[in-house]
């Protein structure tokens, strides 16, 4: 499964405000943004584009633009909503799925409880965005749900902060997979968080802590 890790010094310097615990909602959600949009860049590296001719006003070319079927983000409930704002930005014509999943707490699995994506799957390019990777279940039970659907492209995962022990469970599904992230962290503690982590994204993101 390829894994590519956002090496930049913007990247850096915004993932050490996100872990910050005195960090509060409005300028983690602000960080968020930032950072979706630089993974947003590397996540896109290899999506359809297409030739098409237009005239400078010195001459006519064929250049390329993106293919006319947008590509779907589709972030996971709720943390995964704090990324969407920066994806679009760069690609307003993206469309946006939505999948609500907890982690039940006492099983630690993945429970579903919303799922909306464009109906014409297609060979669209999907990237799937949760802020956390940390047992991998949430994102192997969605990358499923999206197979089922009908995706038959490689699914691009868009992280912040992933952990070993996920990377090695979204690798072992068998799924074809293309993980996009800020950093991997140490590991998992024994509640299943990442460590050194930053928390809960989604109570980061929405002040619920
Ligand atoms: C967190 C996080 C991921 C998931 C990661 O969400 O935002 O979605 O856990 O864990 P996993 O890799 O072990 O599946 P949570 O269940 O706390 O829901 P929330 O986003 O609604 O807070």
């Amino acid at each position: 499964m390829p894994l590519h890790i956002l090496s930049h010094p913007l990247a850096a310097h915004i993932i050490t405000h996100l872990r910050d615990q005195t960090t509060k909602p409005a300028t983690f959600r602000t960080l968020a943004y930032q950072i979706s949009l630089l993974l947003a860049i590397e996540a896109t590296r290899a999506i359809a584009t297409e030739e098409k001719q237009i005239a400078t006003p010195l001459e006519t070319i064929t250049s390329r633009v993106l293919h006319p079927q947008p590509l779907v983000v589709v972030p996971i409930l709720r943390a995964g909503l704090g990324m969407v704002e920066g994806i679009l930005r760069l690609m307003p014509s993206a469309r946006v799925g939505h999948i609500g999943l907890y982690r039940d707490h006492e099983t630690l699995e993945p429970v579903d409880y919303y799922f909306k994506v464009p109906g014409d799957v297609g060979a669209r390019d999907f990237l799937l965005l949760d802020p956390m990777l940390a047992t991998g279940g949430s994102l192997t039970h969605t990358a499923e749900l999206l197979v089922r659907r009908g995706v038959d492209t490689t699914i691009l995962v868009v992280c912040v902060l992933a952990a070993p022990e996920g990377l090695q469970r979204l690798e072992e599904s068998g799924l074809d997979l293309h993980v996009i992230t800020a950093a991997v962290d140490e590991r998992l503690d024994e509640r299943r968080f990442i460590v050194p982590g930053l928390g809960d994204a989604g109570d980061r993101l929405y002040g619920t802590v």
